[in-house]
This record gives structure tokens, sequence and C-alpha cells, in this order.
């Protein structure tokens, strides 16, 4: 091909949940999120796209694999708003600069870690996908020039893209901590993530990620959010009264690097997505008999320390899926995966190298 990107994005996971759409086709949240993006070397997608005139249509292989392109889909309509900022922002203002924008493009996208592994691979993915694409056209602001390009899109502006990809996937433009903005207009543009702290202001804070079941899950995310909106009371409380406080101290636990503070509100922001989950109609369970043991054992680790140091040690999280994420301090990391291995000794420990663990389990 003429042209061609490649870019990666790491998968985030995150400590107050996007849980209910207010607008389906835009993917417009009920709520404001925060997220850890995982540091760049661990748990990535990683995007190669080309375009050249002689393409016949627009193509994407996920590992390897080709798949369908559905008209009107997420796909297309991050193309299209990827090939508007090419043709505003550069070919109508240089008209030697070449039509890309008019050209179709091929898509290759792999994860590095196995899709087995049951995690979220469609932040990373579309995130992934944005930046490539936005390098491809020379949208991207990371040129190793010092002086940033007037057509350059920054990362928030590109997050508005990723966003209609998969609502999560906005917030891996970003490293470190990032939150994603709710926003109020009905076009979405204020709908989009910004960087709350850099990853290098706490790099201590480690995400340990433990694999329940690598089955794939049962109710999409896509779809048991949908449902929630439609069936949940419950809901509309966590959206008015409880998201907007804990988004404002959560953000200024990170500040102050206070690690108490920021797990509290992770724990209990996992329980109250899963309440919501299962205040649905009919309900939705993601978590199962060893996502809840992995609770006891954490309630249980930081219910002696907090008598013993009067700190908490550890947060765990769970997404739509039995996996559990612990957040902890550098220091407590090697004792949380002895603990974890006791209780479950036929896990493996270490596929991933530090400090990102992996425990395959079986049930
Ligand atoms: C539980 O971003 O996968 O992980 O926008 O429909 O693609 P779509 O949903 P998705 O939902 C993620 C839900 C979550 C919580 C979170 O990551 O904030």
């Amino acid at each position: 091909a003429i042209y061609q990107a490649t870019t990666s994005a790491p998968v985030n996971i995150a400590c107050i949940k996007y849980w209910g759409k207010r607008d389906t086709t835009l993917i417009l949240p009920t709520n404001s999120s925060l997220s850890v993006t995982l540091s760049q070397d661990h748990l990535r997608s990683t995007t190669t796209s080309q375009a050249d005139p002689s393409f016949k249509e627009t193509r994407l292989w996920l590992n390897g694999k080709e798949e369908d392109i559905k008209s009107g889909g997420r796909l297309e309509r991050c193309l299209k708003e990827l090939k508007k900022m090419r043709k505003e922002r550069i070919e109508d203002k240089d008209h030697n600069a070449p039509k890309l924008s008019e050209w179709n493009i091929h898509v290759a996208s792999y994860n590095n870690f196995p899709t087995a592994a049951g995690l979220a691979s469609s932040a990373s993915g579309f995130a992934a996908l944005t930046s490539s694409i936005a390098a491809l056209y020379d949208l991207n602001n990371f040129s190793p020039s010092s002086s940033a390009k007037p057509s350059a899109a920054s990362p928030s502006e590109l997050s508005l893209v990723a966003r209609l990809g998969s609502g999560s996937a906005c917030r891996s433009l970003f490293g470190g901590f990032v939150a994603w903005e709710a926003g109020s207009l009905p076009s979405g543009t204020d709908s989009l993530a910004v960087q709350v702290a850099p990853q290098e202001h706490w790099p201590t804070l480690h995400a340990l990620i433990c694999v329940v079941n690598d089955a794939k899950k049962g109710t999409s995310s896509t779809s048991g959010m949908q449902r929630t909106v439609e069936t949940s009371a419950l809901l509309q409380h966590r959206i008015k009264e409880v998201v907007p406080q804990r988004m404002d101290a959560i953000i200024k636990a990170i500040k102050e690097k206070d690690f108490d503070t920021f797990a509290k509100i992770t724990t209990a922001d996992s329980n109250q997505f899963h309440a919501v989950a299962l205040d649905t109609a009919p309900p939705i369970f993601y978590m199962n008999d060893v996502s809840r043991s992995i609770i006891s054992i954490i309630e249980e680790l930081n219910r002696v320390s907090l008598l013993n140091t009067g700190h908490l040690v550890a947060a765990y999280t769970f997404d739509a899926g039995p996996n559990a994420v612990i957040y902890t301090e550098e220091k407590n990391v090697k004792q949380i995966i002895e603990l974890v291995l006791r209780y479950f000794p036929q896990a493996e420990s270490n596929p991933f190298p530090d400090p990102f663990q992996l425990f395959g389990g079986k049930q």
C-alpha cells in the first residue's frame, strides 16, 4: 500500500463504571466514568491501517481473521468521522495533499493477550483503530517535530471518535488515570475523555488481573446496559445521586495518591454496578462463586489490615464478566498473589511480565 501506519493502545479498567447509554447510536453515556489505563507493554491492541487508491473495498482483519464490516455499524461510523477530519483539516486546505479520504482502507488489528483470556478487547481495539487511522491520515499530534501541526487532533478529539466504536474505548486514548465526561449535548461533542493524571504520577499502583473464567460472557455489555436503562430504578439513583460525588472524590484521591479512598470508592462502585445488573429485569449475573470468593479474600485482608495499620491493602473490581482486577500498591503485590494462590492452588501465576499478573484459574 502507498500509505501505512501502525499504533497500539492498552486495555483500561474502570474504577467508576460506565453502564447505560442515553444515545445508543452516538454512544453517549448516562454517567461519567473513570479508569486506569494499563501500561503500554502489557495488555494491548496493535493496529495497522493502509490506504491505497487501488483498494476495491474497505476490509478488516482481527487477529488474522477477516471480519464482515456491517454497513452503518460502529467501524463505519468511526471511519466516517476520521475521513471528515482528513478532508476538512488537510485535503480542503492543501490541494496537493493526496485524497486519502476518498480511498478504501485495509485495517488489521492484533491483541497481544489471548482472546481466550476473557478480557474486554473492544476498548483497546477501537482506541488502537482510531489512533492508527488518525496517524495514517496525518491527524496525529505526536509527530517528532516539536511544534504541533495545525491539522493535529488532540487525544480528547480522537476519544470522540473511539467512543463511536465502543464507549469504554474513548478512555484508552490516554495513559494513566482517565475520566470520560458524560457531557450533556445531544451532539455528543462534550462526551469525551480527559487525563486526570499520567501513569508517572502514581507509578506504585499496580493492577493484578485474575482470569476466573476465560469463556465468552453471557450478556454483552451493549445489550445488558440497555436492559438496565429500561428496567432498573436503582440505576436512576446511581446516575443522579451516587456517581457525581464519587467522580469528584476519586479524582481528588488520585491527585493525592490516597489509596484508602481510591480503594473504598473502586470496590463500592464495582459492587453497585453488579447491583444494578441484578436490579435489571430479567436480572444479569456477571460474577460467579470464584469472583465472590475473591471479594471475601480481599475484604478479609482489608479488615485485618485496617485493624493493624489503619489502612486498606487492596481494591477489587469486576466488569461484565467474572474476572477480577485487584488494585494494590507495589509493596503488597507479592503478598496478594500468594494469598490468592493459596485459595486457588490450581491457578497459574505470571504468564505476563510484572506488574500485571494473570491467574489462569480453572473452576
Ligand atoms: C462494565 O464499552 O464494552 O466494562 O459502549 O456498548 O461498546 P459499548 O460498551 P462497553 O462497556 C463497558 C462496560 C464496563 C464498564 C466500563 O468499562 O466502564
